[in-house]
C-alpha cells in the first residue's frame, strides 16, 4: 500500500486538463477558429508542426474518458471550455451544439461523482476577437464577461466551481510579448495592455457568476538569486511574473516597482478609473499552478527559462527587464529542462498566504513531462513522474502543517496532449496516449495516484 502522504482526508485530489490541448474536432458541431488554431497552422510556430486539430479526440471520446477519471478515483475534475465552441466569433448567439458538449461533460462528471471544475479560459481567444485587437484591447474584456455569464446561465445550476483565467501571464506576456504563444505577437506595449484587460476581464466575469465559487488561476514560481548580486534580478522577475497578477487581483494594486520598471516600455495610459476595484473582486479561492523554480542573475549568461521550444524563433517575455537571465543550477530537470524543486511549493504557497489576504488555495497543476513509452507488456513505467509528484504532495502537506489553507491539488495532466509550442513532443499525462491510435494507457503513475487518492480517504 502507499505510504501516506499526510494529507487531510478531505484534501480534493483531482486532474486538470485544457480544451485545445485535448479536445480536436476543431471544425466540429459549429466551432469557429481561435488564435491557437491560426498559431498552429502557421509555420514554425509549433516544434514539429504539430496542430490540436485532433489533439486526443477527446471531444468524441468523452464518455470514455470520464469512465478513465472514475476508475482513478478522481474527486474533482478540472476542464477548460472553448470559448469559440460556444461563440463562434466570441460575442452574441450561442452554439448550442457546441455548448451541449460541455452540459454532456458535466451531467456525465456528476454521474460518476466527479466535481467538475470548470475553467473559462485556457488560452484559445475566437479568432474574431484577435482580428478585433485580442486582449490588448480593452473591449475584449467585455466581451469575456458576456461569455462567462453565458457559460453561468447554462451550467451554473450544475458547476459549483469556476475559474476564470487560467495563467494570465503567459495569455499576456507569452501571446503579446514574446509571441511563443498565439497570437504571436511581440509588443511589450501590448503585453502589458493584455494583462490589464485580462484582469479586468476577469474581475468582470467574476460579478456575473452569482452563487458559484469563483477563482483564478496563477502561475507562481519560487524566485531566487543566482548570486550574492541578484536580489534586483530577482525583485524584477518576481514582480513581473508574480506579483504584477497577485497584487491587483488580491490587493486592487499595481507594484509600484513593477509599474517604474516598465516606465520605458507603457505609461500605463490603458488603466481607467475603478479598473483596480473591478479587478479585485472578492473571490472566493486562488489558484495556483507550480512547476519550477526562477533563479535569477544579470550577471553572465544563463540558459533560458523554458518557456518556448528550443529552435523556435521568439522574443523575451520580460518587457523592461530583458537583461536578466535564468540559470540552473544542475538539479534534476523535467523533459521541459525545468528543474525539479518541490520546496519551491511550499515557500510559493505560504507567501501568498502570509503575504496576501487569507483565501483558500488549490494547487490547480503541478506536474511533469517525461518522454515516457509503452513498454513490451503493454504497461507504462514513469517512476520519474511518481516521484515527482509524491514530492510535491508532500509539499502540499508540509504547507498544510504551516497552516496553508490549502484545499486540493490537481496533477497536471490526465492525459498526454499538445504542449502548446512543444506539440505532442512532451508528455504530462497520468494517462498515456498513442497518437496513431488514441489507445490510452493508464501510467504507473496514474496507478498511484489512484492509491495515493483511495489512501487519503482512508486517513484518520
Ligand atoms: C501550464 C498550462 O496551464 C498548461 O496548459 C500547460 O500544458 C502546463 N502548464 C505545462 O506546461
Amino acid at each position: 500500500m502507499t505510504e501516506p502522504l499526510g494529507l487531510p482526508a478531505d484534501f480534493v485530489l483531482g486532474a486538470a486538463t485544457a480544451a485545445y490541448q485535448i479536445e480536436g474536432a476543431v471544425a466540429a458541431d459549429g466551432r469557429g477558429p481561435s488564435i491557437w488554431d491560426t498559431f498552429s497552422h502557421t509555420p514554425g510556430r509549433i516544434l514539429g508542426g504539430d496542430t490540436g486539430d485532433t489533439a486526443i479526440e477527446h471531444y468524441r471520446r468523452m464518455a470514455a474518458d470520464v469512465a478513465t477519471m472514475a476508475a482513478l478515483g478522481l474527486d474533482a475534475y478540472r476542464f477548460s471550455v472553448s470559448w469559440s465552441r460556444v461563440q463562434p466569433d466570441g460575442r452574441g448567439a450561442v452554439n448550442q451544439a457546441g455548448l451541449d458538449f460541455y452540459r454532456r461533460l458535466v451531467d456525465a462528471l456528476l454521474d460518476n461523482g466527479i466535481a467538475p471544475w470548470l475553467t473559462l479560459y485556457h488560452w484559445d481567444l475566437p479568432q474574431a476577437l484577435e482580428d478585433a485587437g485580442g486582449w490588448p484591447s480593452r473591449d475584449t474584456a467585455h466581451r469575456f464577461a458576456d461569455y462567462a455569464e453565458t457559460m453561468h446561465a447554462a451550467l451554473g445550476d450544475r458547476v459549483r466551481t469556476w475559474t476564470t483565467l487560467n495563467e494570465p501571464w503567459c495569455s499576456a506576456f507569452l501571446g503579446y510579448g514574446s509571441g511563443v504563444h498565439a497570437p504571436g505577437r511581440r509588443d511589450g506595449a501590448d503585453a502589458v495592455r493584455a494583462a490589464h484587460h485580462l484582469m479586468l476581464g476577469h474581475g468582470l466575469a467574476a460579478r456575473r457568476l452569482p452563487g458559484s465559487e469563483v477563482g483564478v488561476t496563477l502561475n507562481l514560481y519560487a524566485t531566487s538569486p543566482a548570486g550574492p548580486a541578484d536580489d534586483d534580478a530577482v525583485r524584477r522577475i518576481d514582480g513581473l511574473q508574480n506579483r504584477f497578477f497577485l497584487d491587483p487581483v488580491l490587493l486592487g494594486r499595481y507594484p509600484a516597482d513593477v509599474v517604474a520598471d516598465l516606465a520605458g516600455v507603457t505609461d500605463f495610459g490603458h488603466v481607467r478609473d475603478g479598473d483596480l476595484a473591478t479587478i479585485a473582486a472578492p473571490l472566493d479561492f486562488l489558484g495556483v499552478n507550480y512547476y519550477t523554480r526562477n533563479v535569477v542573475t544579470t550577471d553572465g549568461p544563463g540558459d533560458g527559462a523554458g518557456h518556448g521550444a528550443p529552435g523556435l524563433d521568439v522574443g523575451s517575455p520580460w518587457p523592461g527587464s530583458e537583461h536578466v537571465r535564468f540559470v540552473r543550477r544542475g538539479l534534476p530537470t523535467t523533459a521541459m529542462g525545468w528543474e525539479i524543486d518541490a520546496p519551491g511549493l511550499v515557500e510559493v504557497l505560504h507567501r501568498v498566504h502570509t503575504e496576501y489576504p487569507a483565501l483558500p488555495l488549490y494547487v490547480t497543476e503541478n506536474g511533469a513531462a517525461f518522454h515516457d513509452t509503452v513498454a513490451a507488456d503493454g504497461g507504462v513505467r514513469d517512476p520519474e513522474r511518481v516521484a515527482y509528484l509524491d514530492a510535491h504532495l508532500r509539499a502540499c502537506a508540509e504547507a498544510v502543517g504551516k497552516g496553508v489553507p490549502l484545499r486540493g491539488y490537481f496533477a497536471w495532466s490526465l492525459f498526454d496532449n499538445f504542449e502548446w509550442s512543444w506539440g505532442y513532443s512532451r508528455r504530462f499525462g497520468l494517462v498515456h496516449v498513442d497518437y496513431a491510435t488514441q489507445r490510452r494507457t493508464v501510467k504507473d503513475s496514474g496507478d498511484w495516484y489512484r492509491t495515493t487518492i483511495a489512501a487519503t480517504r482512508r486517513a484518520p
